[in-house]
Formats: C-alpha cells, sequence, structure tokens
C-alpha cells in the first residue's frame, strides 16, 4: 500500500489536533478515565458477565445511566457491549427501579428496598428468567446513578463481582460542596483558576464543563452545591441572577444535585453606595432587622420568586455577623431570630437555613477559640426545624491541625452541619501534595463523650447520637477552571475523599487512597503502594513543617501560603503572636484552667486530658499551653529539641515523596503502570515546590522561635 505525502502530513496533522484530548491524560476525567483492565483474569470474569445492558424505565437521570455505564464497560472491558431494554439470551447489566422496571419486579426485594431511603441502591448477582445477571436497583433514579457508579468503582478496582450483593445508603442526608466563588469569576481561597460559573454567558450558554463537574459530583455521591461565597454579593438574588441559577440548577438536577445559595443578610437593604462594601442589598428596605415585617416580607417574596424558577431549590447558606458581614446583631437580634425568620421564608417550599458558627466577636471573649461556642450554645433548640448550625472542624479556622471544636456534642437539640475544608487556604493551596482524608478521619472519630463514651464527632454529624431529624456535611471545594479542575493533580484525591466520606465515614483513609489511586494513575501493585505511601503520611508531615505540636495561625498574613510567625500588626487575632506567644519562658497558648479556659468548654474527660500538661496528646500541645522550653516531651527531647525535630520530619518526608516519586518513572514504560508524562511531570515539579517551600517554613519558623528559645539548633540528621 502506498501513502501520499499530502495524506501521511494530513494524518499527521489530525492526530495532533486529536490526541490531546482522545489520548493524553491531561487529568480532565478525574477518577474515571475507566481505562481498559490488564488484569487477564478479572478482565475475562467481566466479559462473561456482562454482554449487554438492559435498562427499564425512561427519565433524564437513567439516559445518564445508560451512558455511564456503556462508556464504563466499553472502555474497561474494550468491547462495544449493546444496550436495551429487554433481557436476551445472556448475561446482562440490569438496571432500573421496580416502579419502572418488570424485570426487577419479578425479583420481589420490596422489603429490602425499603431499606434504602431515596439515594440508597442495591447491587446483587442474581438469575433473572434463568439468565445470570448483575442488578442495580433502587427506590429513585439516583439510586440507579449512585449505584452504577458504585459497580464502576469496583471493577476499576479490579475487584471480583461473581457474587456480588451490595447494599448502601448514605449515612448523611446533605452531602454539599461549598462554593466560595464570587460572581465577578474569582475565588476566595481557590488556587485552581477562576470559577467555573461563567455568569456573564448564563443562562443562554451553558459550558458543557457544568455537566462534567455535576457528574463527578454524582460519582462520588455529593447531593448538593452552593455555588457562591459565603462573602455573599446580594446581587446573586436579583431576577437576572436566578435566571443564571435556574439555567445551572437545571443542569444539576438529573446528576441528583440541588442548588443553594450564600446570601447576605442585609439583601432587603437599599445597595450600599461603596461597591465594595459588604453591607447594603438589592431591595430598598431601610432595615433588614428581622423582626421587622416588612422584612420578613421580603424574604417571603423572595422565596416565593426562586421557587417559581427552581422548584427544587435546596435554600440558603449564611455568613452573618462575621469578619464584616451583616446580620442580625446590627439589631440587637439573635442568630436564632436571624436564622429562623429566613427558615420560615424557606419552610413552605422544603429549604433549608445552614447558618455558619464561624463568629469570632472579640467582645464575646479574649480568646478566638472560645467565642463561637460562647455565642451559639445558650441557643440550642431555639432555631426552627429545617435549620443547621453549620460549624468548621476546629474552633479557630481550618489551620493544618485543630482539636475538633467544642460545639460538636454541645447542641443536642440543634442539627450541626460539619464544614470542612477540601480547598487547601492553610496547607499549602495547589502546590502541596496533602491528602486531607487522614485529618477528617481525625475529626471524625474524635469521641466527644458528650453522652459517654462513643460519642464521636460522626455520630453527631449523622444525627445518630442526639436523633437529629436532619444531618449535613459541607466541604468547601478546591475546584476551578484549570483543566485538572484542582490545580494539582492530588488535589483531586480530596475532593474524591470528601465525597466518599459524606456518603460513608466510616470507610479508611487507605481504601479510599487506594480507591482513587487505582481510579486515577495505575493499577501496578508497587505504584499504588509507593503512592499510597506517599499520600498517607502527607498531611501529618505538612503539619510538621508549618505548625507542629499544637501550634496554629502563623502562616504569611493575608495570603495564608507561607510562614509569617512575626507577624504582630493589625487585629490582634489576626497577628501570629496572639497565638504562639512565644517567650523566653516557651512557647504556646495557655488555654488551660490557669489561662484562657477553653478546655472547659469541652465534655469530661477530654477537659481535664486537655488540661493537664502531662496527659494534654502532644499534637495540641502548644494549642492548649504555654510550655517551658525544656519541658520534656515523650521522646525524651525538650520542647526546642522536640520543636526542631518536628520541622526536620516534616521537610524530610517531602524529600522521601520526592524520591518515591522518582522511583516510579522507572514503570512508565510498562503499560501497566502507565503514569501519562505530562502528569509525571506535573507532580514532579509540584514536589520540588513542596520540598522548597516546606524548608523554608521550616527555616523561617525555627531561626524566629530560636530567638525566644536561645538555645543552639540541635544536630539533626
Ligand atoms: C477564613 C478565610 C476567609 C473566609 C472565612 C470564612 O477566614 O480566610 O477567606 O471568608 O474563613 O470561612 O468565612
Amino acid at each position: 500500500m502506498k501513502y501520499s505525502l499530502q495524506g501521511m502530513l494530513f494524518a499527521l496533522c489530525i492526530a495532533v489536533l486529536v490526541c490531546p484530548t482522545a489520548c493524553a491524560d491531561d487529568g480532565y476525567e478525574l477518577w474515571m478515565s475507566y481505562k481498559k483492565l490488564e488484569d487477564a483474569t478479572i478482565l475475562e470474569e467481566y466479559r462473561q458477565t456482562f454482554s449487554s445492558i438492559v435498562i427499564q424505565g425512561q427519565s433524564e437521570t437513567l439516559s445518564i445511566v445508560r451512558k455511564e455505564a456503556k462508556k464504563g464497560l466499553d472502555r474497561l472491558l474494550g468491547a462495544d457491549l449493546p444496550t436495551g431494554s429487554t433481557l436476551t439470551k445472556s448475561n446482562a447489566l440490569v438496571i432500573g427501579a421496580s416502579r419502572q422496571s418488570q424485570l426487577i419486579q419479578k425479583l420481589d426485594l420490596s422489603d429490602e428496598l425499603a431499606t434504602l431511603g431515596p439515594e440508597g441502591f442495591l447491587i446483587r448477582a442474581i438469575e433473572i428468567d434463568g439468565i445470570p445477571s448483575i442488578v442495580i436497583t433502587a427506590n429513585e433514579d439516583t439510586g440507579l446513578l449512585y449505584g452504577s457508579f458504585h459497580l464502576l468503582r469496583l471493577m476499576q478496582n479490579g475487584q471480583s463481582i461473581k457474587d456480588i450483593d451490595i447494599r448502601s445508603k448514605p449515612r448523611i442526608q446533605y452531602r454539599l460542596l461549598n462554593h466560595w466563588d464570587n460572581l465577578n469569576g474569582s475565588i476566595e481561597r481557590g488556587y485552581a483558576g477562576k470559577s467555573l460559573w461563567k455568569w456573564n454567558e448564563l443562562p443562554e450558554t451553558i459550558d458543557p464543563r457544568y455537566k462534567d463537574y455535576a457528574r463527578a459530583n454524582a460519582s462520588i455521591g455529593i447531593n448538593g452545591t452552593v455555588v457562591n461565597n459565603v462573602n455573599a454579593n446580594p446581587v446573586i438574588l436579583t431576577a437576572e441572577y436566578i435566571a443564571k441559577l435556574k439555567a445551572l440548577a437545571d443542569v444539576f438536577r438529573p446528576y441528583g444535585i440541588k442548588l443553594f445559595v450564600s446570601i447576605r443578610f442585609s439583601s432587603p437593604l437599599r445597595p450600599a453606595s461603596n461597591k465594595n462594601s459588604r453591607r447594603g442589598g438589592i431591595g430598598s428596605l431601610d432595615t433588614a432587622d428581622p423582626l421587622d415585617p416588612n422584612v420578613q416580607e421580603w424574604w417571603k417574596e423572595k422565596a416565593k420568586e426562586i421557587y417559581q424558577s427552581i422548584p427544587d431549590f435546596g435554600g440558603f447558606l449564611v455568613k452573618a455577623n462575621s469578619e464584616g458581614m451583616p446580620g442580625p446583631q446590627d439589631y440587637d437580634r439573635s442568630h436564632a431570630d436571624g436564622a429562623n425568620m429566613l427558615a420560615e421564608a424557606l419552610a413552605p417550599y422544603s429549604g433549608i437555613v445552614m447558618w455558619r458558627a464561624f463568629v469570632y466577636d472579640a467582645d464575646v471573649d479574649p480568646d478566638r477559640a472560645r467565642r463561637a461556642y460562647k455565642e451559639f450554645t445558650p441557643l440550642d433548640g431555639e432555631f426552627n426545624a429545617n435549620i443547621f448550625v453549620q460549624s468548621k472542624n476546629g474552633p479557630i479556622d481550618f489551620q493544618p491541625r485543630e482539636p475538633v471544636h467544642p460545639l460538636f456534642g454541645a447542641m443536642p437539640k440543634t442539627p450541626l452541619m460539619l464544614e470542612l475544608q477540601i480547598t487547601q487556604e492553610y496547607l499549602g493551596h495547589s502546590k502541596h501534595l496533602v491528602f486531607l482524608a487522614p485529618m477528617w478521619k481525625e475529626y471524625l472519630e474524635f469521641d466527644t463523650y458528650a453522652k459517654g463514651q462513643g460519642s464521636l464527632v460522626c455520630r453527631v454529624v449523622d444525627g445518630s447520637l442526639h436523633n437529629y431529624h436532619m444531618t449535613g456535611i459541607a466541604g468547601v471545594a478546591n475546584t476551578g477552571s484549570d483543566r485538572n479542575w484542582c490545580g494539582h493533580l492530588f488535589g483531586q484525591a480530596n475532593w474524591y475523599a470528601f465525597g466518599r466520606l459524606a456518603w460513608d465515614h466510616s470507610l479508611s483513609s487507605e481504601a479510599i487512597a487506594e480507591e482513587w489511586i487505582h481510579m486515577t494513575l495505575s493499577r501496578n501493585n508497587d505504584v499504588v503502594k509507593t503512592i499510597k505511601s506517599m499520600m498517607m503520611g502527607s498531611w501529618e508531615a505538612c503539619v510538621n513543617y508549618m505548625t507542629p505540636l499544637g501550634l496554629h495561625h502563623i502562616m504569611q498574613e493575608g495570603f495564608h501560603y507561607g510562614p509569617g510567625p512575626d507577624h504582630a500588626q493589625g487585629r490582634q487575632d489576626w497577628t501570629s503572636v496572639y497565638y504562639h506567644r512565644a517567650d523566653s519562658k516557651g512557647l504556646g497558648f495557655n488555654r488551660s484552667s490557669t489561662g484562657s479556659q477553653a478546655t472547659s468548654q469541652y465534655f469530661s474527660p477530654n477537659a481535664e486530658i486537655f488540661d493537664n500538661l502531662k496527659t494534654c496528646p502532644e499534637k495540641y500541645l502548644l494549642w492548649f499551653h504555654h510550655v517551658n522550653w525544656d519541658y520534656k516531651t515523650e521522646s525524651g527531647r525538650t520542647l526546642w529539641e522536640e520543636l526542631c525535630y518536628r520541622y526536620h520530619t516534616g521537610v524530610d518526608y517531602v524529600k522521601a515523596m520526592r524520591r518515591k516519586w522518582a522511583a516510579i518513572e522507572k514503570y512508565g514504560a510498562s503499560h501497566a503502570a502507565h503514569i501519562d508524562q505530562d502528569i509525571y511531570l506535573h507532580v514532579q515539579e509540584k514536589l520540588a515546590t513542596q520540598e522548597k517551600d516546606a524548608a523554608i517554613w521550616r527555616d523561617t519558623c525555627l531561626s524566629y522561635f530560636q530567638k525566644f528559645s536561645n538555645r543552639p539548633m540541635p544536630e539533626y540528621n
């Protein structure tokens, strides 16, 4: 066969044009690239199991299920499976809700389905009319979507499904992302480009990426999204923006995702004269007092207007009387007064209010860590039924490590929604590889002792401890317009882990890491083991090179990236010196009974354990105590020596991650472990930056603290 030169050039051009999306892995497909399975045994098992896909029923969600199941199976198996609505003689994947599927009705699963709720699913190997099938069924189509993604996850992980028998439902009802996206396209604390929402194009133009975003969330069970910043611009509630929100909600709905917005409490007011002001609104009232009938009416009308466009609108997230945002206290009303007024407006439509507990008014208490607890616990029982109080995991602000927020367990009559931060505001932005699942597990598994031993935070959040009538968890998103969504490829693992834990907080960090690596990077055992070993200790390492032993809030002011232990200007509780309190005697914030008494906000025995220097876990030492430089730590080293040691081990861990990443390069050639070259280099570069910047943290902090300790730098090798 002969080829003309032009023909070859033409083919080459086509290949170059097509390849970047069709061949190269640029991270866009996240954990859903469904690369063909390499393991011959498992591939054979799957091929025997599936020769067609049978879906009965019609809905937008089911069309998505059909497309996903086909794409996933075809790619994983290297096949082209027929899809239809009738079972022929061959083995099949059968998907349907009994409401719409006669095949499922034959199986008489109604008792089991009755336990699964609106989002749960059942996957089972079972014969239908004598034909071996794998069945995915659920009460609602969203359950079928979750079930399909779950099956594909198992297959991407090469698990045998011959005798599969799984029933699963989420432990938490509201599983939301919180986007801190501004209407001008910027993202507060976002490190992956611009906002995904192109407000200037909406509602006419629907970026295809909205669908991909919804699909990614559905694949990990996220069922709601707050699309705008908690420092809310009131314009989000204008008719113009409601039309844009409706367009987004319409895209998200078939993926089981509800849309929510952050609102500004002062929205009913006239616009502020200064555009940058956090005050002012979009209305014409002179007050936003929640007890004023005109204000109440304004919100009721606004809710009506929203629900006319978006009948399943989720509700409002509110940051009030915090960091300059307006709130009910401006009118001498309580947080409960403010939240209840909004809740009443939303209640007729089953909407909810998520009222944030991130408040730290200096007049409430000299210690910032004590303020939210003092403001909110007296209000327990005063909130309407459709209100969550949404609290960050710790009492300050998403620091590399904090003890658990004392509110958890202390509000038995108010559903608490846990707010985690996926975006790495204080954990190296999108420059550092820090796998956050171990951190979230530490919080979720913390025993509050609110109702005796076993009163874990996860039991507060999933409602089982206090019998909350509704439950929720939120993650501040790390997504943006970057092609790989999260800036750092490993940032994807945190988005993934958040969704997985929101669905089932009993999953281990290891299991989640393994799943994600298999689905995203490689299925080669050695490679998986190596990458997992990098991820698992990466959070502890980051704590060590930034804020070991309970140190906190010593980062560069405003930017929140590098170290700034000497920062002492401006608002006191934004300085570093307020938190570390270094002096010639020692280091740390005395929050014990001889200090601010923050320890007393915890239940016994935590209160006593934290209060006593000898029993306080070392990870919280300088959070709760001002400790003498010569204090002997558990290792036998003095505080000063231990501090130096920790900073060094943190940096060493990053060096080790670089070595490990370098070691997997050799697998690049083998198909089994193929990690795309661009991705490989991207991570390599990020790790180099991380090592450099971790060393800056170490050196800056140690040389600064040495001025107070007046002790020599110990030898470290
Ligand atoms: C932090 C963060 C702010 C954010 C705030 C909040 O202070 O730096 O950017 O607005 O938390 O959670 O409201």
